[in-house]
């Protein structure tokens, strides 16, 4: 007779149409590791048609830098890039068995593609979000299948980054849990559980540093390369508080202390006042070009 977990591993086997909502760098970047580890058809799923474009673009980039590395072929570059397929509305989805979605940390916008995903999917079909802090049961409430919700946070660069948090919401069937953490060690991923408490593990402990670190630069402790070199230097991090926040995005980072400051109501996860700043500024980091530091 076969085991329980033979049948779990057919079930992660069968799971061939990944779906994943938003080709920014976290949605790109789960694409390209399930295309290439995982070797499963992409949907890669964007309302906007310049950033899907950028999404496959950066894929091949990224793959073509492998390649001059000896790491990969060019009939592999192929083979991953024909597995992935741009798609520009939810109500466009052909049938996929696993859904991951990586859209703006918002829970109306999460809520209203998780309403749209539970009536376009199939009964079958894994409904994962990779959000950063948001309550996994809030978003599974929006659904008419929350036993299907789970929560699946990755790290960015995704391509470079070994973890995958494992939330389940309190509705998610242990099935779907098992189902999705063997899912998670197909893409090559290394898989830890957290309740569904805001921030979960890794943002839990990973933003109180972060907001620290620029309280510390408000009351003028140290400069931010002091602050960041002694961060790297003394704690072997690759990169300092002030440089992670700018390559996160200084916006993720307030979304994601707001929710540790209201959830637990408790004045120890107040957002500090020069990071609210540098978003009302539109200074969110790397991305626009200045945060903390400046980029070209
Ligand atoms: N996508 C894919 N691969 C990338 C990449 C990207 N955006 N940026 C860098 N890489 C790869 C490079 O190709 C290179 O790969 P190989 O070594 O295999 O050739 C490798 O990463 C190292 O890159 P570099 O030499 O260019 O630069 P580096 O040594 O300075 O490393 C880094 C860059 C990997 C980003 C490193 O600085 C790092 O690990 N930083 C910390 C990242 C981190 O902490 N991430 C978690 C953030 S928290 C989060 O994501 C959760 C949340 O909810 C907010």
């Amino acid at each position: 007779m076969q085991s329980r977990l033979s049948l779990v591993s057919k079930a992660v086997r069968d799971i061939q149409r990944l779906a994943v909502i938003g080709s920014g760098q976290m949605g790109t970047g789960i694409g390209l590791v399930a295309a290439r580890y995982a070797k499963v058809k992409v949907q890669l799923v964007d309302s906007n048609p310049v950033q899907l474009n950028k999404g496959l673009s950066f894929i091949r980039t990224l793959l073509e830098k492998d390649e001059k590395k000896g790491r990969i072929s060019k009939i592999e570059i192929e083979e991953v890039i024909s597995r992935i397929s741009l798609v520009d509305g939810i109500s466009q989805l052909d049938a996929p068995d696993f859904v991951i979605e990586a859209a703006s940390e918002n829970l109306a916008i999460k809520g209203a593609i998780f309403k749209e995903l539970s009536e376009k999917v199939g009964p079958e079909c894994i409904l994962a979000t990779n959000t950063s802090s948001i309550s996994i049961t809030k978003i599974a409430g929006y659904t008419n299948c929350p036993e299907r919700v789970v929560g699946m946070h990755f790290m960015n660069p995704v391509p470079v980054m070994k973890l995958v948090e494992l939330i389940p919401a309190l509705q998610t069937d242990s099935s779907v849990v098992e189902k999705t953490k063997e899912f998670a060690e197909r893409l090559g991923k290394t898989v830890t559980t957290s309740t569904d408490s805001p921030g979960f593990i890794a943002n839990r402990l990973l933003m109180p540093y972060i907001n620290e670190a620029v309280m510390a630069l408000e009351s003028g402790i140290g400069s931010r390369e002091d602050i960041d070199t002694t961060m790297k230097l003394g704690t072997r991090v690759p990169m300092g508080p002030l440089e992670l926040a700018d390559f996160i995005g200084l916006d993720t980072c307030l979304a994601i202390m707001q929710v540790l400051h209201t959830e637990f109501g408790d004045s120890k996860y107040r957002p500090s006042v020069l990071l609210t700043k540098y978003v009302d500024a539109g200074w969110l980091g790397k991305k626009t070009g200045r945060g903390f530091y400046t980029y070209s």
